[in-house]
């Protein structure tokens, strides 16, 4: 185990599963304890992937605490901002301090253009994906103020959040938003050696981007696709010769960012993307 964090406490939302549960547990690798948040339950309008449980979320804890490292867990929706405060505060208090920040949590439906896309959808979409960033950010800065030492905030938008793709145009309004945000964020707070930064995964091997709507919106020529199926065509969207990555090459950029190894970068849309960006 290494020490890259040691020391530090991360605030991590959507930890229950994919690739928040994967930054709390590469965090806790490198010596953070966490404070974790997951609404853990369905979002109205998102229907197609099974929810994280609270038994996904206790999974979270117990595979931090088996790295010896303190965690503090709550079932709280971004959409919520007394909610989220509420959590953020009890995790300080009980963890004695905050230096990292992780507004991971998000929604991912798509299958429809902007035209026909519902107001339910449009809705849910951007108060999750963009004001459930927003909110978890502005919860968590007071207490990396009052900390006195800076920090590091690390915002999830998406290669999404820098080029569009047509049939899930609130997602890329609102990862676009978050890369707003980031920006914003960066400017305000860097006086207070605090850095925000951005990662902007491509696909990703979690329930969000795995499962039977994003199989048929890569395939509508095939009744039934399967993993190999979408495979064939999410290969194409990259210069390296894979269809996705794994929700640990996303927190290795997260450990990164999150790091003293990153202390000047600032304001950075990082891409962990295969090479997307280049197509
Ligand atoms: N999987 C991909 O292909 C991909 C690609 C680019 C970006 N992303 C982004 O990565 C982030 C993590 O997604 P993932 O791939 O791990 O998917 P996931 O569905 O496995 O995990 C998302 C987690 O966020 C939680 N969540 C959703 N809405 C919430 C809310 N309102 N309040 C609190 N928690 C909430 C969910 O319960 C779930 O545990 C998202 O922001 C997503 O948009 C994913």
């Amino acid at each position: 185990m290494g020490g890259r964090v040691e020391g530090k406490v991360a605030f991590i939302t959507g930890a229950a599963r994919g690739q928040g549960r994967s930054h709390a547990v590469r965090l806790a690798e490198e010596g953070a304890d966490i404070i974790a948040i997951d609404v853990c339950g369905p979002i109205s309008s998102h229907t197609d992937i099974p929810p994280a449980t609270p038994e996904d979320l206790a999974e979270t804890a117990d595979l931090v605490k088996g790295l010896n490292r303190r965690i503090v867990t709550a079932e709280v929706d971004v959409r919520d901002y007394a909610a989220v405060k509420a959590a953020v505060d009890s995790g300080v208090e009980q963890l004695g301090r905050l230096d990292i920040v992780v507004a991971n949590a998000g929604i991912g439906n798509g299958g429809q253009t902007l035209d026909h896309t519902s107001e339910e959808d449009w809705t849910d979409m951007i108060d999750v994906n963009l004001s459930g960033v927003w909110k978890s950010v502005k919860a968590a800065v007071p207490h990396l103020l009052s900390g006195g030492q800076g920090g590091s905030i690390i915002l999830t938008s998406s290669v999404g959040g820098l080029k569009p793709y047509a049939h899930t145009g609130h997602y890329i309004a609102a990862k676009h938003g978050v890369i707003g945000l980031m920006r914003t964020f960066a400017v305000e707070l860097g006086q207070h050696s605090i850095r925000v930064n951005a990662v902007c995964p491509t696909n990703v091997n979690t329930p969000l981007f795995m499962n039977e709507g994003t199989m048929k919106l890569f395939r509508p020529d095939l009744e039934n696709p399967g993993p190999d199926d979408l495979a064939v065509a999410a290969q194409f969207m990259h210069v390296l010769p894979i269809g996705w990555v794994e929700p640990r090459d996303i927190s290795n950029a997260v450990l990164f960012l999150a790091s003293d190894e990153a202390r000047y970068v600032t304001g950075l849309p990082m891409t962990v993307d295969a090479g997307s960006m280049l197509k």
